[in-house]
């Protein structure tokens, strides 16, 4: 009998999706401390499709390097040392890279046991999406019951999480979508507005004049300054991406980039409404321990029924490229996910 094949996809060079590469190769060995994880799911991320256009700042491995920030899947190979986890349980786990892949092999102390019954598409979605969307609610913003937010690419998979999260925790919105995707939203925000429309600017001001109580922007670069116009003096914007310096086909508009930098020197100077940049890529690296935490409690309320997540489309891992021209493409709605 023939031992079964890895296969995984890796960032060949930057540039356009057609950059991501299938490698064929044997099944990789966990090493002391680790686990190997069988992947039923892996999360595709825009983040990934910056780190394709060479923008990630937060100490990618040396090209070619497998992308992919979150996986769900069963323990399939124990490696030495490890004794809470045995062959057969099911976990998910953030890798922060090297998802995009038929087996992944992971620190044990990264996994977090889950139900054999979640789907594992929602299962995945929760872990990268719903965790960054949690921590920058309670942990960032600390907004709650009573607060109204507003919320920029709420079609995407971080903003889509934000939404189910808000509704969850009764904090109403104001979200930021292409009127495309207006319908599909209409009943997770209070109001939905297209910022293409000239009108859009005057509307937010009128549904909230004393502004709002937080604002998460993903796009980042001068629309930060845009997006804190809208925020009251005791609120918080959340800059958590860059979205809007990738270009189609894998370009950069690094412009963006020193501008967020700039708006986020600034801000220490006149903090009110303040700027706090969220980066979980950074933050894993010293708080694992809490980041951990949320995904336990988001995965709970996922097991609960309190969340619902969208999933947008789904993709063998092969096609990976095909499932970083959608995003690129700004027609997705939810999670994108990668299933080997
Ligand atoms: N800080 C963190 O730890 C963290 C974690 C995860 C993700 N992220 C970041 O969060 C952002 C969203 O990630 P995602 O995976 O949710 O992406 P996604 O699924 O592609 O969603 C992003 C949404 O933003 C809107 N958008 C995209 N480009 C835009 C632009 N140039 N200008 C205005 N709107 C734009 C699009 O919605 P419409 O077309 O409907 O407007 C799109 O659906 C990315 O910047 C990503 O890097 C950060």
């Amino acid at each position: 009998m023939s031992s079964p094949e890895n296969e995984r996809i890796v960032i060949s060079r930057y540039g356009p999706p057609d950059v991501l590469a299938l490698v064929r190769e044997a099944v990789p060995v966990p090493q002391p401390g680790e686990v190997r994880v069988k992947v039923q799911a892996a999360g595709v991320s825009f983040g990934d499709v910056a780190q394709r256009a060479n923008l990630f700042f937060a100490g990618a491995p040396p090209l070619p390097y497998t992308p992919g920030y979150d996986v769900v899947g069963w323990v399939d190979g124990i490696g030495d040392g490890v004794a809470e986890y045995a062959v057969g349980d099911r976990v998910v786990a953030l890798t922060m890279f090297g998802g995009y892949a038929r087996y992944v092999c992971v620190p044990s102390e990264w996994l977090v046991k889950i139900s054999p019954e979640l789907d594992a598409a929602p299962a995945v979605a929760a872990v990268l999406n719903y965790t960054t969307a949690w921590q920058m609610l309670r942990r960032v913003a600390r907004v709650g019951r009573g607060n109204t937010v507003l919320v920029y690419g709420a079609s995407g998979g971080v903003g889509s999480a934000l939404l189910d999260l808000a509704r969850y925790l009764q904090i109403e919105v104001v979200a930021a979508a292409s009127k495309r995707w207006h319908s599909e939203l209409r009943d997770v925000a209070a109001l939905l507005f297209d910022e293409r429309d000239p009108t859009s600017a005057d509307t937010v001001r009128r549904f909230r004049p004393g502004g709002y109580d937080a604002a998460f922007d993903g796009i980042g670069g001068s629309h930060i300054w845009k997006t804190r116009s809208f925020v009251a003096a005791h609120g918080k914007v959340v800059a958590f991406g860059v979205s809007g310096a990738v270009k189609p086909g894998g370009k950069r508009r690094l412009t963006e980039v020193a501008r967020l930098a700039l708006l986020l020197g600034f801000a220490r100077l006149w903090p009110r409404p303040s700027v706090e940049l969220y980066a979980m890529d950074q933050k894993i690296k010293v708080r694992r321990q809490e980041i951990k935490d949320d995904v336990r409690e988001v995965i709970a309320l996922l097991a609960a029924g309190a969340i619902v997540p969208r999933i947008g489309a789904t993709f063998p891992l092969r096609e990976a490229a095909r499932a970083h021209q959608l995003l690129e493409s700004r027609t997705n709605i939810g999670k994108v996910v990668l299933l080997p």
